[in-house]
Protein backbone atom coordinates (compact mmCIF):
# COMPACT_ATOMS: atom_id res chain seq x y z
CA UNK A 1 0.00 0.00 0.00
CA UNK A 2 1.10 3.35 -1.09
CA UNK A 3 0.22 6.68 1.35
CA UNK A 4 -0.28 10.38 0.56
CA UNK A 5 0.84 12.90 3.46
CA UNK A 6 -1.19 15.99 1.79
CA UNK A 7 0.14 19.42 3.40
CA UNK A 8 -1.14 22.09 1.08
CA UNK A 9 -4.28 24.60 1.79
CA UNK A 10 -3.33 28.49 2.80
CA UNK A 11 -3.69 27.85 6.27
CA UNK A 12 -6.09 31.04 6.59
CA UNK A 13 -7.35 30.34 10.14
CA UNK A 14 -3.55 30.63 11.22
CA UNK A 15 -2.61 34.05 9.97
CA UNK A 16 -0.35 35.87 10.21
CA UNK A 17 1.73 32.85 11.43
CA UNK A 18 1.44 31.13 7.65
CA UNK A 19 1.81 34.23 5.59
CA UNK A 20 4.89 33.13 5.03
CA UNK A 21 5.17 29.84 6.03
CA UNK A 22 3.19 26.66 5.17
CA UNK A 23 1.03 25.40 8.15
CA UNK A 24 1.90 21.84 8.11
CA UNK A 25 5.19 22.91 9.21
CA UNK A 26 4.50 25.31 11.81
CA UNK A 27 6.00 23.61 15.64
CA UNK A 28 3.86 21.28 17.43
CA UNK A 29 6.41 21.37 20.79
CA UNK A 30 9.46 20.37 19.56
CA UNK A 31 8.67 18.83 16.04
CA UNK A 32 7.62 20.49 12.71
CA UNK A 33 3.36 19.39 12.68
CA UNK A 34 3.74 17.22 9.36
CA UNK A 35 5.84 14.66 11.22
CA UNK A 36 2.89 13.42 13.40
CA UNK A 37 0.71 12.62 10.82
CA UNK A 38 4.00 11.19 8.69
CA UNK A 39 4.81 8.66 11.88
CA UNK A 40 1.06 7.33 11.05
CA UNK A 41 1.22 6.23 8.04
CA UNK A 42 4.93 4.68 8.69
CA UNK A 43 2.88 3.06 11.81
CA UNK A 44 0.13 1.13 9.31
CA UNK A 45 3.56 0.15 7.20
CA UNK A 46 3.55 2.39 4.29
CA UNK A 47 7.32 3.36 2.98
CA UNK A 48 6.13 4.54 -0.43
CA UNK A 49 4.70 8.17 0.55
CA UNK A 50 3.87 11.24 -2.05
CA UNK A 51 4.03 14.57 0.01
CA UNK A 52 1.84 16.98 -1.64
CA UNK A 53 1.82 20.64 -0.87
CA UNK A 54 1.30 23.76 -2.41
CA UNK A 55 4.30 25.03 -5.45
CA UNK A 56 5.09 27.44 -2.86
CA UNK A 57 5.72 25.38 0.13
CA UNK A 58 6.87 22.36 -1.40
CA UNK A 59 10.47 22.87 -1.67
CA UNK A 60 10.77 23.55 2.07
CA UNK A 61 9.26 19.56 2.64
CA UNK A 62 11.66 18.31 0.43
CA UNK A 63 14.45 20.13 2.31
CA UNK A 64 12.62 18.68 5.31
CA UNK A 65 12.23 15.43 4.41
CA UNK A 66 14.64 14.82 1.63
CA UNK A 67 14.18 11.13 -0.18
CA UNK A 68 13.44 9.26 3.01
CA UNK A 69 16.43 7.33 2.82
CA UNK A 70 17.67 8.00 6.62
CA UNK A 71 14.54 6.88 7.74
CA UNK A 72 13.76 3.78 5.52
CA UNK A 73 11.28 5.72 3.39
CA UNK A 74 10.93 6.74 -0.03
CA UNK A 75 9.78 10.22 -0.51
CA UNK A 76 8.16 11.22 -3.69
CA UNK A 77 6.73 14.86 -4.08
CA UNK A 78 4.25 16.55 -6.11
CA UNK A 79 2.20 19.95 -6.38
CA UNK A 80 -1.41 20.77 -5.64
CA UNK A 81 -1.57 24.41 -7.53
CA UNK A 82 -4.76 25.36 -5.82
CA UNK A 83 -6.70 23.81 -2.47
CA UNK A 84 -9.47 22.50 -4.82
CA UNK A 85 -10.25 20.06 -2.26
CA UNK A 86 -8.79 16.91 -0.87
CA UNK A 87 -10.03 14.28 -2.71
CA UNK A 88 -8.16 16.08 -5.89
CA UNK A 89 -5.14 14.52 -4.45
CA UNK A 90 -5.97 11.28 -5.89
CA UNK A 91 -6.47 12.84 -9.34
CA UNK A 92 -2.85 14.46 -8.74
CA UNK A 93 -1.44 11.34 -7.39
CA UNK A 94 -2.98 8.93 -10.22
CA UNK A 95 0.66 8.16 -12.13
CA UNK A 96 2.30 7.53 -8.96
CA UNK A 97 -0.14 5.44 -7.62
CA UNK A 98 -0.54 3.40 -10.60
CA UNK A 99 -2.72 1.04 -10.01
CA UNK A 100 -2.30 0.10 -5.76
CA UNK A 101 -4.35 0.63 -2.56
CA UNK A 102 -3.58 4.10 -1.45
CA UNK A 103 -4.10 5.22 2.17
CA UNK A 104 -4.09 9.40 2.69
CA UNK A 105 -3.57 11.18 5.61
CA UNK A 106 -3.94 15.24 5.99
CA UNK A 107 -0.98 17.21 7.49
CA UNK A 108 -2.51 18.66 10.04
CA UNK A 109 -4.17 15.30 12.09
CA UNK A 110 -1.94 14.17 15.41
CA UNK A 111 -3.54 10.44 16.31
CA UNK A 112 -2.59 9.15 19.25
CA UNK A 113 -3.68 5.51 20.80
CA UNK A 114 -2.62 2.83 22.59
CA UNK A 115 -2.01 -0.29 19.47
CA UNK A 116 -3.05 2.96 16.73
CA UNK A 117 -0.06 0.38 14.71
CA UNK A 118 -2.28 -2.70 15.23
CA UNK A 119 -5.73 -0.92 14.10
CA UNK A 120 -3.95 0.82 11.38
CA UNK A 121 -2.03 -2.43 9.79
CA UNK A 122 -5.35 -3.97 10.15
CA UNK A 123 -6.77 -1.37 7.25
CA UNK A 124 -3.95 -1.31 5.34
CA UNK A 125 -4.64 -5.29 5.13
CA UNK A 126 -7.93 -4.87 3.99
CA UNK A 127 -8.04 -5.78 0.33
CA UNK A 128 -11.56 -4.59 -0.74
CA UNK A 129 -13.35 -1.31 -0.05
CA UNK A 130 -12.60 1.81 2.05
CA UNK A 131 -11.18 2.36 6.46
CA UNK A 132 -12.09 5.91 7.62
CA UNK A 133 -11.40 6.42 11.50
CA UNK A 134 -14.49 8.35 13.88
CA UNK A 135 -13.73 9.97 16.74
CA UNK A 136 -16.29 12.00 19.15
CA UNK A 137 -16.24 15.23 19.53
CA UNK A 138 -17.47 18.11 20.95
CA UNK A 139 -18.59 20.26 18.26
CA UNK A 140 -19.30 17.91 15.26
CA UNK A 141 -20.52 20.63 12.62
CA UNK A 142 -17.17 21.60 11.77
CA UNK A 143 -16.31 18.11 10.24
CA UNK A 144 -17.32 15.22 7.75
CA UNK A 145 -20.18 13.50 10.27
CA UNK A 146 -20.61 10.09 10.78
CA UNK A 147 -24.17 8.44 11.89
CA UNK A 148 -24.17 4.82 12.65
CA UNK A 149 -26.77 2.13 12.73
CA UNK A 150 -28.10 0.55 16.03
CA UNK A 151 -26.26 -2.60 14.81
CA UNK A 152 -23.09 -0.52 14.33
CA UNK A 153 -23.18 -0.16 10.48
CA UNK A 154 -22.13 3.59 9.80
CA UNK A 155 -25.73 4.75 7.79
CA UNK A 156 -24.73 8.17 6.43
CA UNK A 157 -21.85 10.71 6.10
CA UNK A 158 -22.18 14.76 5.45
CA UNK A 159 -19.83 16.93 5.34
CA UNK A 160 -19.79 19.66 8.16
CA UNK A 161 -23.92 19.64 8.35
CA UNK A 162 -25.56 22.67 10.43
CA UNK A 163 -27.21 19.93 12.19
CA UNK A 164 -24.83 17.23 12.91
CA UNK A 165 -26.90 13.74 13.39
CA UNK A 166 -23.91 12.90 15.85
CA UNK A 167 -21.12 13.93 17.44
CA UNK A 168 -19.12 11.55 15.38
CA UNK A 169 -16.33 13.35 13.26
CA UNK A 170 -14.52 11.44 10.35
CA UNK A 171 -10.66 12.06 11.51
CA UNK A 172 -8.23 12.99 8.73
CA UNK A 173 -6.75 9.80 7.77
CA UNK A 174 -8.45 7.38 5.18
CA UNK A 175 -7.36 3.80 4.00
CA UNK A 176 -8.44 3.01 0.17
CA UNK A 177 -8.38 0.11 -2.36
CA UNK A 178 -6.87 -0.11 -5.80
CA UNK A 179 -10.14 1.54 -7.05
CA UNK A 180 -9.66 4.71 -5.89
CA UNK A 181 -8.19 6.89 -8.66
CA UNK A 182 -11.03 5.66 -10.48
CA UNK A 183 -13.80 6.50 -8.14
CA UNK A 184 -12.17 10.06 -7.05
CA UNK A 185 -12.37 10.66 -10.84
CA UNK A 186 -16.34 10.50 -10.60
CA UNK A 187 -16.71 13.41 -7.89
CA UNK A 188 -18.11 16.36 -8.94
CA UNK A 189 -16.94 19.96 -7.13
CA UNK A 190 -19.49 20.54 -4.07
CA UNK A 191 -21.27 23.96 -3.80
CA UNK A 192 -17.50 25.31 -2.48
CA UNK A 193 -16.16 24.72 -4.85
CA UNK A 194 -14.11 21.29 -3.92
CA UNK A 195 -13.46 17.87 -4.53
CA UNK A 196 -14.54 16.71 -1.04
CA UNK A 197 -13.28 13.35 0.63
CA UNK A 198 -16.75 13.20 2.00
CA UNK A 199 -17.73 12.47 -1.27
CA UNK A 200 -15.58 9.62 -2.19
CA UNK A 201 -16.03 8.36 1.22
CA UNK A 202 -19.86 8.32 0.50
CA UNK A 203 -19.52 6.47 -3.10
CA UNK A 204 -17.83 3.50 -0.73
CA UNK A 205 -20.84 3.98 1.73
CA UNK A 206 -23.02 3.60 -1.10
CA UNK A 207 -21.65 0.11 -2.29
CA UNK A 208 -21.55 -1.15 1.48
CA UNK A 209 -17.80 -1.22 1.53
CA UNK A 210 -17.05 1.53 4.23
CA UNK A 211 -16.02 0.30 7.20
CA UNK A 212 -16.41 2.67 9.71
CA UNK A 213 -13.47 2.38 13.18
CA UNK A 214 -14.35 4.65 16.08
CA UNK A 215 -11.30 5.34 18.32
CA UNK A 216 -12.24 4.95 22.48
CA UNK A 217 -12.14 7.39 24.50
CA UNK A 218 -8.71 6.75 25.37
CA UNK A 219 -7.46 8.30 22.04
CA UNK A 220 -6.76 11.74 21.01
CA UNK A 221 -7.50 12.76 17.70
CA UNK A 222 -6.48 16.96 17.21
CA UNK A 223 -6.13 18.99 14.54
CA UNK A 224 -3.75 22.13 14.65
CA UNK A 225 -5.77 24.42 12.15
CA UNK A 226 -6.46 26.99 14.64
CA UNK A 227 -4.24 29.07 17.13
CA UNK A 228 -5.62 26.99 20.07
CA UNK A 229 -5.51 23.29 18.86
CA UNK A 230 -2.13 24.21 17.92
CA UNK A 231 -1.46 25.31 21.44
CA UNK A 232 -3.27 21.97 22.83
CA UNK A 233 -1.44 19.88 20.42
CA UNK A 234 2.03 20.81 21.63
CA UNK A 235 0.90 20.85 25.33
CA UNK A 236 -0.38 17.50 24.56
CA UNK A 237 2.54 16.01 23.28
CA UNK A 238 4.95 18.03 26.29
CA UNK A 239 2.87 16.18 28.61
CA UNK A 240 3.18 12.67 27.38
CA UNK A 241 6.96 13.09 26.86
CA UNK A 242 7.75 14.64 29.87
CA UNK A 243 5.89 12.41 32.10
CA UNK A 244 6.58 9.01 29.95
CA UNK A 245 10.14 9.85 28.33
CA UNK A 246 8.79 8.25 25.64
CA UNK A 247 8.44 10.00 21.91
CA UNK A 248 5.77 10.51 20.59
CA UNK A 249 5.47 11.61 16.61
CA UNK A 250 9.75 10.57 15.70
CA UNK A 251 9.62 9.40 12.42
CA UNK A 252 13.37 8.20 13.51
CA UNK A 253 12.17 6.12 16.01
CA UNK A 254 8.53 4.80 14.07
CA UNK A 255 11.13 3.43 11.71
CA UNK A 256 13.63 1.98 14.15
CA UNK A 257 10.80 0.00 16.00
CA UNK A 258 8.83 -0.90 12.72
CA UNK A 259 12.28 -2.17 11.52
CA UNK A 260 12.89 0.01 8.31
CA UNK A 261 16.38 1.23 9.64
CA UNK A 262 18.58 -0.49 12.15
CA UNK A 263 19.95 0.63 15.20
CA UNK A 264 23.51 2.15 13.87
CA UNK A 265 21.35 4.37 11.98
CA UNK A 266 18.77 5.64 14.58
CA UNK A 267 22.22 6.12 16.68
CA UNK A 268 23.67 8.56 13.37
CA UNK A 269 20.08 10.41 13.23
CA UNK A 270 20.15 10.65 17.21
CA UNK A 271 23.40 12.20 16.67
CA UNK A 272 22.43 14.86 14.25
CA UNK A 273 19.72 15.75 16.88
CA UNK A 274 21.92 15.69 19.68
CA UNK A 275 21.96 19.41 21.53
CA UNK A 276 18.23 18.55 22.10
CA UNK A 277 16.30 16.68 24.63
CA UNK A 278 14.52 14.68 21.00
CA UNK A 279 18.17 13.49 20.37
CA UNK A 280 18.90 12.73 23.56
CA UNK A 281 15.62 10.66 23.46
CA UNK A 282 16.36 8.86 20.78
CA UNK A 283 19.86 8.02 21.84
CA UNK A 284 17.93 6.24 24.78
CA UNK A 285 16.41 4.03 22.05
CA UNK A 286 19.27 3.59 19.83
CA UNK A 287 21.15 2.49 23.26
CA UNK A 288 18.17 0.46 24.78
CA UNK A 289 15.51 0.35 22.49
CA UNK A 290 14.47 -3.21 20.97
CA UNK A 291 12.62 -3.02 17.52
CA UNK A 292 8.48 -3.80 17.46
CA UNK A 293 5.87 -2.01 18.79
CA UNK A 294 5.15 -3.29 22.05
CA UNK A 295 7.62 -1.87 25.28
CA UNK A 296 5.76 0.97 26.29
CA UNK A 297 5.92 2.39 22.64
CA UNK A 298 2.63 3.52 21.70
CA UNK A 299 2.10 6.21 19.04
O1 LIG B 1 -9.58 17.00 9.87
C1 LIG B 1 -10.61 16.15 9.43
C2 LIG B 1 -11.57 16.87 8.50
O2 LIG B 1 -10.78 17.32 7.39
C3 LIG B 1 -12.71 15.94 8.02
O3 LIG B 1 -13.57 15.63 9.10
C4 LIG B 1 -13.51 16.59 6.91
O4 LIG B 1 -14.44 15.69 6.41
C5 LIG B 1 -12.59 17.06 5.79
O5 LIG B 1 -13.30 17.76 4.79
C6 LIG B 1 -11.52 17.98 6.37
O6 LIG B 1 -12.15 19.14 6.87
P1 LIG B 1 -11.37 20.51 7.09
O7 LIG B 1 -12.36 21.61 7.26
O8 LIG B 1 -10.38 20.33 8.16
O9 LIG B 1 -10.65 20.68 5.73
P2 LIG B 1 -9.61 21.77 5.32
O10 LIG B 1 -10.11 22.44 4.11
O11 LIG B 1 -9.23 22.61 6.48
O12 LIG B 1 -8.36 20.90 4.91
C7 LIG B 1 -7.73 20.00 5.79
C8 LIG B 1 -6.24 19.96 5.52
O13 LIG B 1 -5.98 19.54 4.18
C9 LIG B 1 -5.59 21.34 5.66
O14 LIG B 1 -4.46 21.17 6.47
C10 LIG B 1 -5.20 21.76 4.30
C11 LIG B 1 -5.18 20.50 3.50
N1 LIG B 1 -5.77 20.71 2.17
C12 LIG B 1 -7.08 21.00 2.07
C13 LIG B 1 -7.64 21.20 0.82
C14 LIG B 1 -9.13 21.51 0.71
C15 LIG B 1 -4.96 20.60 1.06
O15 LIG B 1 -3.76 20.33 1.17
N2 LIG B 1 -5.51 20.80 -0.17
C16 LIG B 1 -6.84 21.09 -0.33
O16 LIG B 1 -7.28 21.25 -1.49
Amino acid sequence: MKGILLAGGSGTRLHPMTLAASKQLLPVYDKPMVYYPLTTLMLAGIRDILVISTPADLPQFRRLLGDGQRIGVNFAYAEQPSPDGIAQAFLIARDWIDGEACALVLGDNLIFADHLSALLQEAAARSRGATVFAYRVRDPERYGVVSFAEDGRATEIVEKPAHPNSNWAVTGLYFYDDRVCDLAAQIRPSPRGELEITDLNRLYLEEGTLRVDRLGRGCAWLDAGKPESLLHAATFVQTLQERQGLLVGSPEEVAFRMGFIDRAQLRREANRLIKTELGRMLLEVADHGEPGIHNGFAS
